[in-house]
């Protein structure tokens, strides 16, 4: 088994590069169908969403305009801090199909207060698209639109997701390799 070791952690393959384009294309798709006659304002949740994003909007056939957004409740560890910090003002977002554009989905702390921030602004509609998500992690009852893959609580680094600000360039995604426990 191919192991990468990020930062001072060693990380196993979890999902491949094909697997990835694969999910994307498919979440392309129903948003091209969803937004048929209509266009989106899609922001970026930055650094984490950026790979996702490019893709993504690659893929997105009806007119998009593109925003970004830094909202951060991770540090340095694997441990969601269960507070967001949303440093900037968003653009003008009054009437517009917002679609979020997020890395992951852990808590969920991050994607609500998001939507709360955004729906301030009286757009048409919000809608979020997260390439993966933990349910087993939410703290409370989300809907996020679109889905690529829904994971088990494990922490993953790639494809735009850093552990401790590295590992974000890579091409697939790893999942952390546990220590194994001292008798
Ligand atoms: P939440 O607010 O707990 O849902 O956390 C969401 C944010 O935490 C995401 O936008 C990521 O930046 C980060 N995050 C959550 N899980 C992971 C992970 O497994 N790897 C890397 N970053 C993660």
């Amino acid at each position: 088994m191919d192991l990468v070791q990020v930062h001072d952690r060693a990380f196993k393959p979890f999902i491949s590069a094909q697997e990835i384009e694969e999910m994307v294309q498919k979440i392309a798709n129903t948003i091209n169908a969803d937004f048929a006659s209509e266009e989106l304002t899609a922001l970026v949740i930055m650094k984490g969403a950026m790979f996702f994003a490019s893709d993504l909007l690659r893929k997105i056939h009806v007119p998009v305009k593109v925003e970004t957004l830094r909202a951060h409740s991770y540090g340095d560890n694997m441990l969601s801090s269960g507070s967001v910090f949303i440093p900037e003002s968003v653009a003008d977002l009054s009437g517009q199909n917002v679609l979020i554009i997020e890395d992951i989905v852990d808590t969920g702390t991050t994607i609500a207060e998001l939507i709360k921030h955004i729906a301030g602004q009286t757009p048409k509609s919000i809608t979020v698209a997260a390439l993966l998500s933990k349910p087993q992690m939410h703290s409370q009852v989300l809907s996020i639109d679109y889905v690529g893959a829904e994971i088990p609580p494990a922490f993953v680094v790639g494809y735009g997701m850093d552990y401790a600000g590295y590992g974000r360039g890579l091409d697939a995604i790893y999942v952390v390799v546990e220590p194994e426990p001292t008798t």
